[in-house]
């Protein structure tokens, strides 16, 4: 078995994924006084990570002022909702390192609808990038994260649904997730997540052993068809790992 595009990188633990994770991402921290932009990603996979990110050296180390934060999707609840994949990050990293607040791109989430919202955030990207059509010389993130949901979902791309087929728009409205929590969604297309010089995927834990087993099979699934202009990189702990493999 092996993954369809992309490395696999199999590690002990949780706390082994945040600190790879986090070197990984801090490779591409240079130079210094570059704008480096990342996506993050929500569920309980990256938590370790964005606990990581808010302590020594990180909090530090990392020049924060030319880092831009956005997000590949969020739940349609208040900001202040437990629910909120912005509320998530901001709790565990971002109100604790020195980010100015015109940095973080958060997904809105009191428009008239998930789809006004997307229209919103997609004006947001647009204005970021400086253009409304992707250059394939000039990414949009440096970094983007991905998590894998047990029915094979990304971000908030799910099964069956129309989003997978969205060629144009940056930005989309998800009215039915397909998965729980069921909440209306604002999620970044395939070709927005793409445009990316590291797509990092963190995937935790044993009740990920069965859909990584059918990642690693090939199998047509929302997380399978996400691709990357730079590096696509599965990062996997050895308990979400189908099979014994060696720890890097
Ligand atoms: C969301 C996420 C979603 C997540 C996966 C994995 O808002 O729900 O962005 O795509 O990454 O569901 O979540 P866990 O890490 O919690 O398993």
């Amino acid at each position: 078995m092996g993954l369809p595009r992309g490395k696999l990188i199999v590690v002990a633990n949780a706390d082994a994924m945040a600190r790879t994770a986090a070197e990984r991402i801090s490779a591409h921290l240079r130079p210094r006084d570059r704008r480096f932009a990342i996506c993050l990603t929500g569920g309980s996979s990256p938590e370790g990570l964005y606990e990581l990110l808010a302590t020594e050296p990180y909090r530090e180390a990392w020049p924060w002022k030319h880092i831009h934060v956005f997000w590949g999707d969020d739940r349609y609840v208040p900001q202040d909702d437990r629910l909120s994949n912005f509320g998530a990050a901001q709790r565990l990293l971002l109100e604790h390192v020195p980010i100015p607040s015109g940095n973080i791109h958060a997904i809105p989430t009191s428009a008239a609808s998930p789809e006004e919202a997307a229209r919103q955030y997609e004006a947001e990207l647009h204005r970021f990038y400086g253009a409304e059509r992707l250059d394939p010389a000039r990414p949009i993130f440096d970094v983007v994260l991905m998590g894998v949901g047990t029915d094979g979902h990304t971000a908030s791309l799910f099964p069956g649904q129309a989003t997978l087929e969205e060629k144009d728009r940056w930005v989309v409205g998800v009215t039915q997730a397909g998965l729980a929590p069921f909440v209306p969604r604002v999620t970044l297309t395939y070709h927005a997540l793409a445009a990316t010089r590291e797509m990092l995927f963190l995937v935790d834990g044993d009740g990920k052993r069965q859909v990584m087993r059918e990642v690693l099979a090939g199998a047509d699934l929302p997380a399978t068809r996400a691709h990357a202009w730079g590096n696509l990189v599965w990062l996997v702990t050895r308990d979400a790992a189908p099979e014994r493999r060696d720890v890097a």
